[in-house]
């Protein structure tokens, strides 16, 4: 299987723009499954409630839109991040666009920073998708930070887990080597570049988007100051087979009756 990301650099509010761009970058390639970052159309540093509910959209929106049009060049399923609105309601969330259809969504459940202030919290279950050979499933940016959601991802036999992400720490790119040493299952964490600075606020974003494989090593690494592509080939059958020697296996050697 042929999997990647596109690091992109948007500027905040201009979708056309953004998709002009990222259009670009995906000229020529053909693969699998291609991740781009959280909110990659819209930019990331909102002002207020109302400047995040006019970027919003359905998922048959223009975004989906562009998704659907990015799968039928590429061959990929497409999976990356929108401004989702559900009646009064908006979500920080991720589509999973795959030629002419919509897989799914995920709402992020763990709002990071001002984010509390613009989107309501996720309120779906994680779910693995069984698309075009593989099983995906997606986590936003933060989520990261949380190891129950990789394991729960995991546990529903998840074998790659598309990441977007704007990240601004710089810590989850090595964190993540560990969530999917311990789950063996690949990660694709898509990040974006560039800064934004709006209101308070003044974030550079800190690239480096990686795919990492099922026993740590990361198969590939972006720059922290490059838009690019990358794809690599995978053989995605590894994040089957959970055993760590003939003695332990990560899912049957789990005591659940001592954990919280
Ligand atoms: C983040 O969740 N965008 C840091």
């Amino acid at each position: 299987m042929i999997v990647g990301f596109i690091q992109n650099s948007p500027r905040f509010g201009e979708k056309q723009e953004n998709f002009s761009q990222i259009a670009t970058l995906a000229k020529g390639i053909i693969a699998d499954l291609l991740v781009l970052p959280e909110l990659f159309a819209t930019g990331y540093t909102f002002t207020s409630k109302e400047e995040a509910h006019q970027l919003a959209e359905t998922p048959d929106g223009i975004t989906a839109g562009f998704l659907k049009q990015l799968s039928a060049e590429t061959g990929a399923i497409m999976v990356g991040g929108f401004i989702e609105q559900e009646g009064d309601q908006i979500f920080n969330s991720a589509i999973m666009v795959f030629g002419d259809n919509v897989i799914g969504t995920y709402r992020k459940i763990h709002l990071f920073n001002k984010e509390k202030l613009w989107f309501s919290a996720g309120n779906k279950q994680f779910e693995v998708h069984h698309v075009n050979g593989m099983k995906i499933g997606m986590m936003i940016c933060f989520d990261w930070i949380f190891p129950e959601v990789t394991r729960t991802l995991a546990l529903k036999g998840v074998q790659i887990i598309a990441h977007p992400s704007n990240l601004i720490m710089p810590y989850c790119q090595s964190a993540m080597v560990t969530r999917c040493l311990e789950n063996r299952v690949f990660a694709i964490t898509a990040n974006r570049i560039g800064r934004e600075t709006r209101g308070d606020d003044d974030f550079t974003f800190t690239g480096s988007s990686q795919i990492t494989c099922v026993n740590g090593n990361i198969l590939s690494a972006a720059t922290t100051e490059k838009l690019c592509v990358n794809t690599i080939d995978i053989d995605i059958h590894h994040a089957d087979n959970k055993s760590v020697n003939q003695y332990n296996d990560l899912f049957k050697d789990r005591r659940i009756d001592f954990y919280l």
